[in-house]
């Protein structure tokens, strides 16, 4: 009877299930990535078990042996992964209990997979915000020395897409370090609580055996303990929580892509993109596409898409755990993997950008981008500035009207807009001169641009 059932939880069943069914609520496909996660969870568990009296020390140790040895094993690709044994933990079980026999059965005492799985999501998640973690410095250090390579390189600033006023190229490149610097926050706060411990809450009401929580807490490197075992087992917050800050990420990355994809097109020409991150056109042979950018743009959606997921899967469930939770692993582990991939992407791109510089200058100093210099400039001869304004856009039409640039016109033709105009206000309308004047704390000037370099360099210095 029974040894046809799952040997895990057989005993009260009168039937094997289903064979469609053990398919359909098997996770072991997916959750088999938690391997080293699980093992190290479980060689924490038997450390703690045998430090209370509950397992002898050579029971311990025969744990642990047979652990690590399914450990090489998984990772020289030698095991066996049963869709019938359902998930990571139980295949790693029966393995155990065939190797080093009985003792292997009395692993699980204390404990459920309910707590085991909650346990190694969090083990596992904590890692890969680490590697994320790195791979947004190592961008940001990317960013940091563009920025200071060109720091002087001027390129018109946009708003709604037109030209507005001309910021350097090393001043737009460090808004991106901002963005990034919030989401390596974010991140990191998102750790504090990934990182509590579920361990110990058993099925979902604690364990009568006299397990020493605190032990199991050090040796994971927990900062906390779950303090309630119902919601230890059951609550996926922290996923979600891991889910919106790369939906925030990612979002930035996305509009980050969207400016390369632009600035590479013919039509703005602003940088060049190496080969090694295009793709050309199996019909257009003139064509050097941004995949890169391009692909990080579309990733976006997925992420938001599990943050979505992980939401709506967490939102109706009753106290404690429910199998439901079993579908938090999917989007979880894709979110990971598509921000890390997309951060990695960037971190390679991004320094092998190569701004034009000719092309990018030339695009400032048309489209009237010093005007707001020539209106600041009235402003100072004693002009309220409304008028100014007024006066301003009465000189671009008439720049528009005969093809000229502010700079382009002569001091006469600026004069017929404004007596106060001199022969000092040429300075005003150069692009060195406007974004030189922007000298503050977060403006475009070159050299608050290199002091801004200076703060985001101690800042990862300090990471
Ligand atoms: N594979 C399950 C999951 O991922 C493990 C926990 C299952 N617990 C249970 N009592 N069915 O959530």
């Amino acid at each position: 009877m029974s040894q046809h059932t799952n040997q895990s939880w057989g005993g009260r069943f009168s039937e094997p299930v289903d064979a469609f069914v053990a398919r359909f609520t098997a996770s072991v496909d997916f959750d088999k990535r938690l391997y080293k996660h699980d093992i190290q969870g479980s060689i924490a568990h038997a450390t703690m078990l045998a430090k209370v009296g509950v397992l002898s020390d050579a029971e311990r140790d025969t744990i642990i042996d047979g652990l690590n040895a399914i450990r090489g094993e998984i990772e020289a690709g030698n095991f066996d992964w049963r869709v019938d044994l359902e998930d990571v933990h139980m295949n790693i079980e029966a393995k155990l209990t065939e190797r080093i026999g009985i003792t292997g059965k009395k692993l699980h005492t204390g404990r459920s997979r309910n707590d085991q799985v909650a346990t190694d999501i969090r083990l596992w998640l904590r890692e890969e915000i680490d590697v994320i973690l790195a791979e947004i410095s190592r961008l940001q250090d990317g960013l940091l020395s563009q920025a200071e390579q060109h720091a002087e390189v001027i390129m018109p600033g946009f708003t709604h897409l037109q030209t507005a006023q001309p910021v350097t190229f090393g001043h737009h490149l460090l808004a991106w370090f901002e963005m990034l610097s919030r989401d390596y926050e974010r991140l990191v706060d998102c750790r504090k609580r990934v990182n509590r411990m579920p361990l110990g809450s058993a099925a979902l009401a604690g364990t009568t055996y006299p397990i020493e929580r605190s032990i199991t807490c050090e040796l994971l490197g927990f900062e906390a303990i779950s303090g309630n075992s119902l919601d230890g087992v059951s609550d996926r917050d922290f996923a979600i929580e891991f889910c919106a800050a790369a939906s925030l990420a990612m979002m930035h990355l996305s509009r980050f892509s969207e400016e390369l994809v632009l600035w590479t097109s013919a039509q703005f020409n602003f940088i060049d993109l190496p080969d090694r991150f295009c793709t050309g056109s199996s019909i257009m042979p003139q064509k050097k596409n941004p995949d890169v950018p391009e692909l990080v743009r579309g990733k976006s959606g997925r992420v938001y898409g599990h943050l979505m997921g992980l939401l709506t899967l967490m939102k109706s469930q009753p106290l404690a755990y429910n199998k439901d939770n079993q579908e938090d692993k999917e989007p979880l582990f894709d979110a990971v993997d598509t921000l890390r991939d997309s951060l990695r992407a960037f971190a390679d791109m991004i320094p092998a950008i190569q701004p034009k510089v000719e092309v990018m200058r030339e695009a400032a100093r048309r489209g009237f981008s010093t005007a707001t210099d020539l209106a600041d400039y009235l402003v100072r001869k004693g002009l309220p500035f409304r008028d100014c304004h007024e006066i301003v856009g009465k000189a671009v039409k008439y720049g528009v009207d005969s093809g000229k640039d502010l700079a382009e016109m002569s001091l006469d033709e600026l004069r017929q807009f404004s007596e106060q105009i001199t022969d000092d206000v040429f300075a005003v309308l150069t692009l060195e001169g406007s974004v030189g004047a922007r000298d503050h704390i977060g403006g475009t000037a070159p050299k608050q641009v290199r002091a801004a370099v200076g703060r985001g360099r101690e800042l990862l210095a300090n990471r």
